[in-house]
C-alpha cells in the first residue's frame, strides 16, 4: 500500500489518559467499537477508558473485558482504567491488586465522575499505588464547596443564574492530593485541569518536589463561559468552561510542561440527556475526533508548541506518566510503528452526525479546523487511511 504522506507530519500514535467508552452500561451512547473507531480517526493508537461504567470498572470481570473487546476490535489499545473504590462514591478501596494482575492489567485507577472525596481513603489509595506501581487519577471537585447541580462558574453563567463550580472545589483537592502524594511518597494525576490556580499549585508542587503531573482538555484550551450565552447544553462539562485568563494559563503551562498532556475526556451522551434544559443535561462533550485540531489551534497556531511539542503533550508524555512501554515512543529505529499523519494544512468543518462516535452531539459542531489527521497506524497496520477506518 501507498501511503500519500507529502506535506504532512509524522507524529507518533496518540495516547489518551481520559476517554469514556461508555460499556458496559450505555451502549446506547458509545461502544468499545463506536469509540475505537473514533479514536483511531483522531490519530489515536492507545487510550484509556474510564471506569463510571455501569457497573463501575471495579472489578476484573470488568477491567478485563474492556481490554479483550478493546482487542477484539483492533483499531486502538483500549487500556482499562480501574475505580479506586468499590462503586464510584464507596468508602471501601476496590482491589487494585486484582486488576493489575488481569489480562487488562490496569496501570491507573480513578472515581473520574466522582471525587475520591475522602482523605483518608485517598491517601491509602496512594500508598497502596506506589506500593503496586500503578497510578491514581484524581477528577478533583470538592463536591462541598460545588454549590448546587449545574457545574458552571463565570460571568456569562453567574448573569444567566446558573449555580457554580468554583474553582476553589477543583483548586482545594489538587492542593490536598499534591500534600497526600508527598507525605504518602507517591504519584497523582489531576485529570482535566481547568483554572489558571490549577497551573499555579502545579508549579508550586513540582517545586517542592511532589510526583504530581496533570492534563488539560481541548475544550479547556478552546472554549470559555461566553458559550453559556445561549444555554445550550453542549456547553456543559466537568469540570465546567471558564474564562479567557484561564485558557492563557492553561495553554502556556501546558506549552511549559507544568501541564504534562492533552487528554480528551471524551465523554458521550444521548441527544435526550443534552437537548433538555441545561440544568438538567449531562455534563461531557465528544472529544477523540477533533483534539488534535485543536491542539493545532490552540497551541501551534500560535506559536506555543511546535509539532515536536505536539508529539510531547500528546503521546511520549501521556505513555511516560502511566508506564505505557510499547507506545508513545519517539520515532525510532525497531520501535513499533504507532504512527499518526497529520495534514497541518487541511481545512475541514466539524459535523457532529457524521461523527464515528454513537452520540451526535458536540459544542465543536459546525466549526472549521486548519488540521486534521488523515492516518493512523497501529503496530504498522493502518487503521485509518485518507481520514477513512480501515476495519
Ligand atoms: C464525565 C462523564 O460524562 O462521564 N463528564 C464530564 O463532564 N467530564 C465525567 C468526568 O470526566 O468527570
Ligand atoms: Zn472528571
Ligand atoms: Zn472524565
Ligand atoms: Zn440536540
Amino acid at each position: 500500500e501507498v501511503i500519500e504522506a507529502a506535506g504532512q507530519v509524522l507524529l507518533p500514535g496518540f495516547v489518551d489518559l481520559h476517554t469514556h467508552l461508555r460499556e458496559p452500561g450505555r451502549e446506547d451512547t458509545e461502544t468499545i467499537e463506536s469509540g475505537s473507531a473514533a479514536g483511531a480517526l483522531g490519530g489515536y493508537t492507545a487510550v484509556f477508558a474510564m471506569a463510571n461504567t455501569s457497573p463501575v470498572a471495579d472489578s476484573v470481570v470488568i477491567t478485563d473485558h474492556v481490554w479483550r473487546r478493546g482487542q477484539e476490535v483492533g483499531l486502538v489499545d483500549v487500556h482499562p482504567v480501574g475505580a479506586v473504590t468499590v462503586g464510584l462514591e464507596g468508602k471501601q478501596l476496590a482491589e487494585m491488586a486484582t486488576m493489575a494482575s488481569g489480562i487488562g492489567k490496569v496501570k491507573m485507577f480513578s472515581d473520574d465522575g466522582h471525587c475520591v472525596y475522602d482523605p483518608l481513603i485517598m491517601r491509602r489509595a496512594l500508598e497502596y499505588s506506589s506500593a503496586l506501581g500503578v497510578l491514581i487519577a484524581q477528577h478533583a471537585e470538592e463536591p462541598r464547596l460545588t454549590v448546587g447541580a449545574v457545574a458552571h462558574e463565570g460571568p456569562t453563567a453567574a448573569r444567566l443564574g446558573l449555580a457554580g463550580w468554583p474553582r476553589a472545589a477543583e483548586e482545594s483537592i489538587v492542593a490536598r492530593d499534591a500534600l497526600l502524594a508527598r507525605d504518602a511518597g507517591a504519584r497523582v494525576h489531576i485529570c482535566h485541569a481547568s483554572t489558571a490556580g490549577t497551573v499555579e499549585l502545579m508549579k508550586w508542587a513540582r517545586g517542592q518536589g511532589i510526583s504530581i503531573t496533570a492534563e488539560v482538555t481541548p475544550h479547556h484550551l478552546l472554549l470559555d463561559d461566553s458559550r453559556l450565552e445561549t444555554y445550550d447544553a453542549v456547553n456543559r462539562v466537568n469540570p465546567p468552561l471558564r474564562e479567557q485568563s484561564d485558557i492563557a494559563a492553561l495553554r502556556q503551562g501546558l506549552a511549559d510542561g507544568v501541564i504534562d498532556c492533552v487528554a480528551t475526556d471524551h465523554a458521550p451522551h444521548a441527544e435526550q440527556d443534552k437537548c433538555c434544559e441545561f440544568s438538567a443535561a449531562r455534563p461531557g462533550m465528544l472529544g477523540l475526533e477533533t483534539a488534535l485540531a485543536i491542539v493545532a489551534q490552540t497551541m501551534v497556531e500560535t506559536g506555543l508548541l511546535d509539532w515536536r511539542g505536539v508529539a510531547r503533550v500528546m503521546s511520549e508524555r501521556p505513555a511516560e506518566i502511566v508506564g505505557l512501554s510499547d507506545q508513545g515512543r519517539p520515532i525510532a529505529v525497531g520501535e513499533p510503528a504507532n504512527l499518526t499523519l497529520v495534514d497541518p494544512d487541511r481545512e475541514w468543518t466539524v459535523r457532529a452526525p457524521e461523527l464515528a462516535s454513537i452520540a451526535q452531539n458536540s459544542p465543536f459542531d459546525a466549526m472549521t479546523f486548519g488540521a486534521r489527521v488523515t492516518t493512523t497506524l497501529l503496530r504498522g497496520r493502518v487503521t485509518v487511511g485518507d481520514g477513512q477506518v480501515r476495519p
